[in-house]
C-alpha cells in the first residue's frame, strides 16, 4: 500500500533571526505606555497595538525599520517556496502584541491577504502559551461520523491531525497562509510576552510595469532556503 499526503499546509519557520530583541522590546513597551488602551482584536486580555503601515517602518531612524525589512526579506523567501512566480510582496500591517498572564488570543484568520506570520520578540521561559495551529473543521465534520471520533487517531497519521502547536521562542519568525486557522493557548507566565503580527499581499509584476501598485518597487531580496 502507498500512501500520499495530497495537500499539506505549509508553516515556514525561521529561527535564530539575529534582530536587535532589547532595542525592539523596549519600544513595544513605550508604544504601550502611550496607548494603555491599545485594540481588541483576537485578544482576550492582553494588548494588542494599532496598525503599523510600510511608508512608518521604511523609515530608517524608525525602531521596527530593521524587523520590518527582515520580515520582507523571509517572505520573499517563503513566497518562492510556495511556487509564486514574478511576483511582488508588500507587507500591509504590522501589529504588536502583549499577552500577560491569563491572556490569550480566539480562533481566527488574516483575511484579505495571502500571507500572514509573527515575530516573538520577548518570550518567557515557560508557560506563555502555545501557539495552535487547527485545520478546516469541514475535513473532520465529514471524517468523523458519529461513534468514531472517540476511536480515531488524531495524531500519529498526518492526514488526521486537526491541530498542531508550535512553541514561540525569542527571535523567532514563523510564516503561514493567512487563511490558515490559528489561536493562542492562554498563557500561566508572570512575565509579559511580546510578539509582532503582520500580513502580506503577492500582487503580480504586472502591476509594478503598468504604475497600478505601488509606485515604487520595493527592495527584493531572499534568503536561501538553507539558512531558514
Ligand atoms: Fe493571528
Amino acid at each position: 500500500m502507498k500512501v500520499d499526503l495530497l495537500f499539506p499546509t505549509p508553516l515556514w519557520t525561521f529561527d535564530d533571526c539575529g534582530i536587535d530583541l532589547n532595542n525592539l522590546a523596549q519600544f513595544c513597551q513605550q508604544v504601550k505606555d502611550e496607548d494603555e488602551r491599545g485594540r481588541t482584536a483576537s485578544n482576550d486580555g492582553g494588548w494588542q497595538s494599532w496598525d503599523f503601515v510600510p511608508q512608518v517602518m521604511e523609515q530608517k531612524h524608525m525602531p521596527l525599520h530593521d524587523v520590518y525589512e527582515y520580515l520582507t526579506t523571509i517572505a520573499y523567501s517563503a513566497c518562492d517556496d510556495w511556487g509564486y512566480q514574478k511576483y511582488r510582496l508588500k507587507m500591509t500591517n504590522l501589529w504588536i502584541n502583549i499577552n500577560q498572564k491569563g491572556n490569550f488570543n480566539h480562533l481566527h484568520t488574516h483575511p484579505g491577504c495571502q500571507l500572514s506570520g509573527v515575530f516573538y520578540v520577548k518570550v518567557p521561559p515557560c508557560c506563555s502559551g502555545e501557539l495552535k495551529f487547527v485545520r478546516d473543521m469541514k475535513d473532520q465534520c465529514l471524517k468523523e461520523a458519529w461513534g468514531c471520533s472517540e476511536n480515531f487517531d488524531h495524531h500519529e497519521r498526518e492526514y488526521n491531525n486537526i491541530e498542531r502547536y508550535v512553541t514561540p521562542e525569542e527571535n523567532k519568525a514563523l510564516l503561514f497562509p493567512a487563511w490558515l486557522m490559528h489561536s493562542v493557548d492562554r498563557s500561566a507566565s508572570d512575565d509579559d510576552r511580546i510578539s509582532l503580527s503582520f500580513n502580506f499581499n503577492v500582487y503580480s509584476e504586472h502591476y509594478v510595469k503598468n504604475g497600478i501598485y505601488p509606485s515604487q518597487e520595493p527592495t527584493r531580496q531572499t534568503l536561501p532556503l538553507s539558512l531558514m
